[in-house]
């Protein structure tokens, strides 16, 4: 008998089911695509059943891909698209409304008005982020607000609120559990980070019942048992993590001053800052990296909104590249006596800027740009607003030692080199490409695996770590330094215009 751990990592765009076996080798992957809808200009819905039934769906191919049956399976890991909202009624199971994406604006009016009242500093203090439209709470007042009765259905506990997290283990439960994990929950703004409980003082200035609100257990706990019927026998679902998180431990980033940055559609870089929570100074979020056996580990987050996204607009929106991996080619031949800066401010900026208004610009064009310098443009565009966010964690965090950290990536883009050696020239630091690129999947599984005894505890798995490939700096700093400075002149611009 093979002994398996099934990973589930459900996505923005796609539910994917992966395999691994006892050795954390990919043994077998699905992955399902469903609809995005988008109602309104800033507005982005799942249907949550489609989140449920390509997870389902993807599972059970993964099996099959396997030749595996249920008795393989020693435990399930769910990862997870994080911030996302979903709410059902306890009775039926249905949802109430659409899931609000994270990427999701609808509430930014909601977000300028408890700004304008001062709120925002006791927002931080409580949760670690900031009033944006971004995360769970003001998703959640709004469809308490626009869904006829729901607010005092909630009070009565008959309605659920959930991250996907959640909405999934109550699917994969039978209905049996309602419950989250403490990464989840961090991302609410309803869940005090310091206390590692719900906050009765968020709930109120959100105006959320707090009867519909999951239970918060560890990163690796027993998050309940699939129905005997979906998978053939029952499977204990023992580990939960957001995905950033996921990936935060798929890259081993166990110590103090680790940093990872994932490149999917957006870039989410955390930097491990140990058992102590760090405030920052300079606009990134303190967030909860994980949670093991009680012990909280925090970490600061930089969240990017548009980093693989700008090759697919390169792609679709421009029609320059016909597949992502065409971007590398077209960079390379780009005229080196042209400056062209993309600002990719498509939904405006994310971190440490947070200007949900402004849009994108393109500075230093001549008659001579085209198709490379754009592509050049817009692969730089990413180094760039990681150099951002790693300046706004060396500014935060004195643990981060010396000037230089060396950057864990991973994601699609990690995958092109060009991109990836940008990145060490622009940061003036190494950036390390392991060879499992697979690391949100593999974090979710080894929480699910360690708690079961099939995988070591984070030291052992740390040193399963493998590299692929270390980039280090080739640019000289007056170059690296003058670019950089151009990058941060062209963002003031853009959110000026
Ligand atoms: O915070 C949003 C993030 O969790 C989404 O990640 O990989 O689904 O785009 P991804």
């Amino acid at each position: 008998m093979t002994r398996y751990i099934l990973a589930i990592d459900q996505g923005t765009t796609s539910s994917r089911a992966i395999l691994f076996d006892a050795d954390l080798r990919v043994a077998a992957q699905a992955q399902e695509e469903f609809p995005q809808h988008f109602p309104q200009s800033g507005w982005v819905e799942h249907e949550a059943a489609d989140l449920w039934s390509s997870t389902a769906g993807t599972c059970r191919a993964a099996l099959e891909k396997a030749g595996a049956g249920p008795e393989d399976v020693v435990a399930i890991g769910i990862t997870n698209q994080r911030e996302t909202t979903v709410v059902w009624d306890r009775k039926t199971g249905q949802p109430i409304h659409r899931a609000i994406v994270w990427q999701d604006r609808r509430t930014a009016d909601l977000c300028r008005r408890l700004r304008d009242e001062g709120q925002e500093a006791r927002v931080t203090e409580i949760t670690g982020l900031l009033l944006d439209p971004y995360f769970s709470g003001t998703k959640l007042a709004w469809i308490l607000d626009h869904v006829e009765g729901a607010r005092e259905r909630a009070r009565r506990g008959e309605l659920a609120f959930g991250t996907v997290d959640s909405w999934l283990i109550w699917k994969l439960t039978g209905g049996a559990r309602h419950v989250t994990d403490a990464t989840n929950a961090a991302r609410t703004m309803l869940y005090d980070i310091s206390r590692n409980a719900w906050s009765p003082e968020m709930c109120d200035m959100l105006d959320i019942p707090k009867e519909m609100l999951p239970e918060v257990l560890d990163c690796g706990a027993e998050f309940g048992t699939t129905r005997p019927d979906l998978f053939g026998r029952p499977l204990p679902i023992l580990g939960v993590a957001g995905d950033q998180q996921a990936a935060t431990l798929g890259q081993a980033c166990f110590a103090p001053g680790m940093l990872k940055s994932t490149y999917g559609t957006g870039c989410f870089a955390l930097l491990n800052t140990g058992t102590e929570r760090v405030t920052s100074q300079h606009r990134l979020l303190s967030t909860i990296a994980y949670r093991l056996d009680g012990q909280t580990t925090y970490a600061l987050e930089g969240s990017i909104f548009i980093a693989g996204a700008v090759v697919q607009w390169l792609r679709d929106g421009l029609g320059l590249i016909r597949q992502a991996s065409d971007t590398q080619g077209l960079a390379e031949r780009a005229d080196d006596g042209q400056q062209v800066i993309l600002v990719p401010a498509f939904t405006g900026l994310g971190a440490p800027y947070w200007n949900a208004e402004c849009r994108g610009a393109v500075y230093g064009l001549t008659r001579n740009s085209g198709p490379a310098e754009f592509a050049r443009a817009a692969l730089e565009s990413v180094g760039y607003q990681t150099r951002d966010l790693v300046e706004a964690m060396r500014a935060d965090w004195a643990g981060i030692d010396s000037s230089v950290a060396t950057l864990r990536v991973d994601g699609g883009m990690s995958a092109s080199e060009w991109a990836m050696q940008f990145l060490s020239d622009i940061l003036g630091a190494p950036v390390d490409r392991p060879q499992v690129l697979e690391t949100t999947a593999m974090g979710a599984a080894w929480l699910a695996g360690q708690r079961a005894e099939l995988y070591p505890g984070p030291e052992e798995f740390a040193k399963g770590w493998a590299l692929d490939r270390q980039f280090t700096p080739a640019m000289d700093s007056a170059t690296r330094e003058a670019r950089y400075a151009a990058w941060q002149r062209a963002v003031q611009a853009t959110m000026t215009v």
